[in-house]
């Protein structure tokens, strides 16, 4: 244990890691899933909910994540049977490992779908007029509806991830990340310079951030719950993996605290985005899922230069989607690499074909099959419920535990290395009291939730 090095090697230092972690951060989960989730759930109060989850519960656990990751060296999986081990606790504890990979390759098959439709877009902006329609909301549904299109855009986003992964992630991830999450800031500030000039952006800011109580139901503090840990990317073990392969010396918490800021910032900016262009063109702030593809391209329509700049911007989504989605799959993979022995591409191919498979569903289940549902909801929206509101959460408090009160604490101050007492002890106290207390309430809330939900 604790050997200097992981097998699967480590990043060239401190940025890489925090790109690598932006990275898997920055995604989906912020331009297309945060905007809808805001809309359908009042705005105000969730935002302002969901920003006290990131900074209480988030980042503390995000830090906890590195800090396992980092003094295991090895999957997730294999992590905390170690560290288990090494603190004379229980074998139980191993399991966060593993209901982390399975949330990771169930995450990926819908995840993976979205990140085609994406894909699809920047294709049909550049080459397939989508911009002349006369309207371009409504042209989402026709898409969405067509279950080959959506299949292939989906198969194509899983060998691009797959790959990647097969490959090792990273000579491919160090170096595209570097350049490419630069680029989409840019591109996200442009489109801000866009949407102070629409006339709507003072509603967009007071819908986004007007704390609206009223609004703020229990299935909406739940959901902002289980989104900080989605859009963080915590909870199932991707950030641990990367952890592992973090160079020994430096200290965690000011990393972990500008990856929360970076993703938080991609957020919120993409979110003033859309919603000015739903306030200025009379659209639906509760249109959900189809939010983020029922917006943009309206407003690149408007602007000079905008098929190129919409190309891109899909391009840009659809690679920040790619480094999430090579997250998702590196704790299973790279378990099956330590303890199965399998090469990375066979690896890749035993988790990535299942996977496959299930996100074909996902996507029939938009169209062909949307009448089969699971409680309620289709098989794409039961897969993110369960793993967002669920999985997510329980593998945070999980951690939150087992960081704050399993684990040696001599461990835990070495490898945590911070050199601000007060501030160390404050995190303590986030992660042993504030975490596991919020995340069990909330939990609570959801099970009853579900309990009626399955009654109904
Ligand atoms: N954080 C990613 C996003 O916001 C999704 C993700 C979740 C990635 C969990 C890894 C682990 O799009």
């Amino acid at each position: 244990m604790a050997e200097n090095k992981s097998i699967h090697g480590v990043w060239q230092n401190r940025w890489t890691f925090i790109l690598a972690a932006t990275g898997s951060a920055v995604g989906l989960g912020n331009i297309w899933k945060f905007p809808y989730m805001a809309g359908e759930n009042g705005g105000g109060a969730f935002v302002l909910i969901y920003l006290v989850f990131v900074a209480a519960i988030g980042i503390p656990v995000m830090l906890a994540e590195v800090m396992l990751g980092r003094r295991g060296r090895q999957s997730p999986i294999n992590t905390m049977k170690t560290l288990a081990k090494s603190s004379d606790a229980s074998k139980f504890w191993g399991g966060i490992g593993w209901l982390g990979a399975i949330a990771g390759v169930l995450i990926l098959s819908f995840y993976s779908v979205i990140a085609g439709w994406a894909m699809a877009y920047a294709g049909k902006i550049i080459g397939g007029g989508l911009l002349d329609q006369t309207d371009i909301p409504s042209q989402f549904g026709a898409f969405v509806s067509d279950p080959v299109e959506t299949v292939l855009w989906h198969s194509l986003f899983m060998v691009m991830v797959l790959t990647v992964v097969a490959g090792g992630i990273h000579k491919g991830l160090e170096k595209s990340v570097q350049f490419l999450m630069p680029a989409l800031f840019v591109m996200l500030i442009l489109l801000l310079g866009y949407a102070t000039t629409t006339g709507s952006f003072g509603e967009a800011v007071s819908f986004l951030f007007k704390f609206n109580p009223e609004a703020l139901t229990a299935d909406a503090v739940l959901s902002a719950l289980g989104h900080a840990f989605f859009t963080l990317s915590l909870g199932m073990g991707a950030i641990m993996a990367y952890g592992a392969y973090m160079p020994k010396e430096h200290s965690l918490g000011k990393t972990v605290v500008i990856i929360g800021v970076l993703d938080t910032l991609v957020a919120v900016v993409a979110g003033l985005v859309i919603f000015s262009i739903v306030f200025a063109n009379g659209l639906d702030t509760a249109a959900g899922p189809s939010l983020m593809f029922k917006t943009l391209p309206v407003a690149f329509s408007q602007m000079p230069g905008g098929i190129v700049l919409g190309g891109m911007f899909f391009i840009l989504v659809t690679f920040a989607a790619w480094t999430s989605a090579i997250s998702l799959a590196e704790p299973a993979v790279a378990w099956m690499v330590e303890t199965a022995g399998f090469s990375r591409i066979k690896a890749a191919l035993v988790v990535g074909i299942p996977v496959w498979l299930l996100g074909i569903a996902c996507a029939l289940s938009q169209n062909i099959w949307s009448d089969v549902t699971i409680l309620g909801s289709d098989l794409l929206d039961f897969l993110d419920k369960l793993t967002t509101n669920i999985m997510l959460p329980l593998g945070g408090l999980l951690i939150a535990i087992f960081a704050g009160w399993i684990m040696r604490r001599s461990h835990v101050v070495k490898e945590v290395a911070m050199k601000n007492f007060a501030l160390f002890n404050i995190w303590i106290v986030m992660i042993r009291i504030v975490a596991p207390i919020g995340i069990a309430f909330v939990m609570y809330n959801s099970i009853e939730a579900w309990l009626v939900f399955i009654n109904k």
